[in-house]
């Protein structure tokens, strides 16, 4: 009986750490997919294939604060595999680092929206931002082929 028991208390608690993972996972795909919606129209401005425009300028660096906020902690130890997870061993074997690019690209992000207020200053500031991309996905995210 006892084992009984606790078999259907392990199987219950191992759905549910099932449950979790699948879900950090996700929510963190989800924080970075917003990040990158937000960096579509600003990449084009930056080519000059659209019209400069402030507010989603604006909605960009936003949208990078909040990620770069959010991120670190959906990054726990059981989150390492599982769901179509991009997330390199490095994040779990590096993550002082991994967490100081966060708060790095929230800093910058912050700053640079403080600076930008036209196009002039958009065209300065923004390409220096977006290196925070690049920079971390080169060690913390496997390329998807
Ligand atoms: C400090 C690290 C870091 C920074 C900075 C960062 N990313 Fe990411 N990004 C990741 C990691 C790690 C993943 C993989 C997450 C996973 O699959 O579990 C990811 C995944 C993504 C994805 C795929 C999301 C999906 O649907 O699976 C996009 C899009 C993305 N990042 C865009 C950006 C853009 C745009 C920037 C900069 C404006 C940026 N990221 C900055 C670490 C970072």
């Amino acid at each position: 009986m006892k084992t009984i028991i606790a078999a259907a208390l392990f199987a219950a608690l191992g759905a549910g750490a099932a449950f979790a993972q699948a879900d950090v996972i996700k929510a963190r795909q989800e924080a970075m997919k917003a990040a990158g919606q937000a960096t579509a129209p600003v990449g084009k401005m930056l080519k000059g294939e659209e019209a400069f425009d402030l507010a989603k300028v604006r909605a960009a660096l936003a949208a990078y604060q909040d990620t770069a906020a959010k991120a670190p902690t959906l990054f726990p130890d059981n989150s390492k595999t599982g769901g179509d997870t991009a997330a390199l061993p490095a994040v779990w074997e590096k993550k002082a680092e991994f967490e100081a690019k966060f708060a790095a690209w929230g800093a910058e992000s912050k700053a640079a929206a403080a600076a930008i207020k036209d196009e002039a200053s958009f065209k300065a500031t923004f390409p220096n931002v977006l290196k925070n991309c690049g920079g971390c996905h080169e060690t913390y995210r496997a390329k998807k082929s």
